[in-house]
């Protein structure tokens, strides 16, 4: 018999194991191949209902969990706060209590306050998955990344990964902290001391890009929450790029060939260099896209199977 995910839900890459996390990245690689199909119709989730629950805006997270729920045959309905009751005060649980009533087979949530979707977890019949709840974890972001990684460079295990920008706020960090060292890689934090964590876990942390970076085989840009700088860093976007915008020329001193990242959506100028972002070889961004489709049809068929 072959290997059974032990999980209900997918709220956070804390509760997977190493080998849950494998499992589900073996179980996206077809995938990959299939979504390079002209023509891609598979029918596993066929008679599926696919809830996305989005309290937040969203342009990759939502329409990768729309297109994979949909290639894989499920009926799928996207339910916006923009036009929704919570707009008349009704709260998170109520609003779970209420779409749990219409049966759905699968719930997908992204929330601003994190634990959100392990609230609504609690309380509703079907399986639920985490697509970014506030600070806290964006686990298929983390699986998509780790696909990505693992595609390009052959595998995960020993590599060198910074992570650098915003990271005190990013649950992209949040998640990648917790698959990374559970592979094997080893994690470097790069940023200003005011958006490093206070918990680094058993990350080094670096307030300075070009050493953070250094010998490193991936380097994983984050956003900058220009909502957060004033509050948090002092000068402007411009002083930041100077500081902590990676380059090409900056990415020299990373180890030969690394691979950048980037989750999206990001500022060009800002905490990356535009032409660096579209390089051809360099940059990994747009596949980290193609990998979020593929792994969603995983997290949603492994889930929802009987
Ligand atoms: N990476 C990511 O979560 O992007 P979206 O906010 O567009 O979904």
């Amino acid at each position: 018999m072959g290997y059974v995910f032990p999980h209900r839900h997918l709220l956070g890459i804390e509760q997977l194991s190493r080998e849950d996390i494998l499992f589900l990245l073996d179980e996206a690689e077809p995938w990959v191949e299939f979504n390079r199909r002209a023509r891609k119709q598979d029918e596993r989730l066929r008679g599926l209902t696919q809830f996305n629950v989005f309290f937040e805006n969203s342009t990759r997270t939502l329409f990768s969990f729309e297109v994979a729920g949909k290639r894989l045959g499920a009926e799928v309905a996207n339910f916006h706060t923009v036009g929704s009751s919570v707009q008349k005060g009704e709260t998170l649980i109520d609003t779970a209590y209420t779409l749990d009533a219409m049966r759905p087979g699968v719930m997908v949530i992204r929330h601003s306050e994190t634990g959100a979707p392990h609230q609504v977890a609690e309380v509703v019949g079907c399986p639920v998955i985490n697509a970014g709840d506030g600070t806290g974890e964006h686990p298929t972001q983390a699986l998509l990344d780790a696909l990505t990684m693992r595609r390009r460079l052959g595998r995960i295990e020993g590599l060198k990964v910074a992570i650098c920008g915003d990271i005190r706020h990013s649950r992209v960090a949040g998640s990648n902290l917790k698959l990374l060292p559970k592979l094997g890689a080893e994690v470097r934090l790069v940023g200003p001391a005011a958006l490093l964590p206070d918990d680094p876990c058993e990350a080094a942390a670096y307030e300075e890009l070009d050493e953070g970076i250094a010998g490193c085989d991936v380097v994983m840009m984050l956003r900058i929450q220009r909502e957060r700088m004033e509050e948090s860093v002092s000068g402007s976007l411009a002083d930041f790029h100077a500081l902590y915008g990676l380059t090409l020329e900056r990415l020299d001193r990373a180890a030969p060939g690394a691979l950048v990242m980037h989750p999206g959506p990001m500022n060009r100028g800002v905490e990356i260099e535009g032409a660096l972002a579209d390089h051809p070889t360099r940059s990994a961004i747009r596949e980290q896209v193609e990998m979020g489709v593929a792994v969603r049809m995983a997290v949603l068929d492994v889930l929802t199977r009987e």
